[in-house]
């Protein structure tokens, strides 16, 4: 087992509170979505949106989109993960680079794309299914990239979907899924939280 990355789940914590004020500069909010996008989706679709929230204006939007939750406006950016909702007949062009570069056959590729739209195109609970299993990933991801980073981050989704597209405008197409503050939390954070029992947990067949 890798250490590192037994040590980072291990320690993660989701932020209580976090100290205002901070920032976050432009080069870290692009770090922190580059190593989000590493996560996996199905066919390599990537179906998914960013929206790094971080003006004063903004933050309270989208606070009071969120139940008053003032994590968000301490937080030195939420980013809100979206899962694209009518991405499959962009799958071809997505999958393009792969095959120019070798590591997908063309016949695989356009495998996947029609597979990707006929599976979608009048499906939107798999649409939906799949919208929320990337940006889920993605969020994962992005908060594994911040403690990395040594950020602190806290996973939200206290929020009314409907009211986060209207405050922050986003596309017809876009589901939040998550919001994903990052900063850094005060000092009394305490440990991570109890785990239910493996035992409780696991079958294995
Ligand atoms: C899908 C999801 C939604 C959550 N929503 C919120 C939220 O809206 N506000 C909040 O303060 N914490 C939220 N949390 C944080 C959880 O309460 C926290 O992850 C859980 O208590 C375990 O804490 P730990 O990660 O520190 O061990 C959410 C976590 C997840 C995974």
């Amino acid at each position: 087992m890798n250490n590192a990355i037994r040590e980072t789940l291990v320690s993660r914590v989701s932020a209580n509170r976090f100290v205002p004020g901070q920032t976050l500069d432009e080069h870290t909010i692009q770090e922190l979505v580059a190593q989000a996008t590493r996560a996996p989706t199905a066919w390599n679709l990537q179906n998914w949106r960013f929206v790094a929230v971080q003006s004063q204006d903004a933050k309270t939007r989208l606070r009071d989109a969120a139940f008053g939750q003032q994590k968000i406006v301490d937080a030195a950016v939420a980013f809100v993960i979206c899962g694209m909702l009518d991405d499959a007949p962009k799958l071809a062009a997505r999958l393009q680079p792969s095959v120019d570069a070798g590591l997908l056959p063309a016949d695989v590729a356009a495998a996947w794309a029609e597979h990707a739209r006929a599976g979608h195109m009048h499906n939107s609970s798999a649409r939906r299914d799949e919208a929320i299993r990337s940006a889920s990933l993605a969020g994962m991801a992005l908060m594994l990239a911040a403690h990395g980073m040594g950020l602190d981050s806290c996973p939200m989704s206290g929020f009314d979907a409907h009211q986060v597209r209207e405050a922050l405008g986003l596309a017809d197409d876009a589901l939040p899924v998550l919001i994903v503050a990052v900063g850094r939390a005060t000092a009394d954070q305490g440990p991570q939280k109890h785990r239910r029992p493996v035992a409780e947990v696991l079958q294995i067949l």
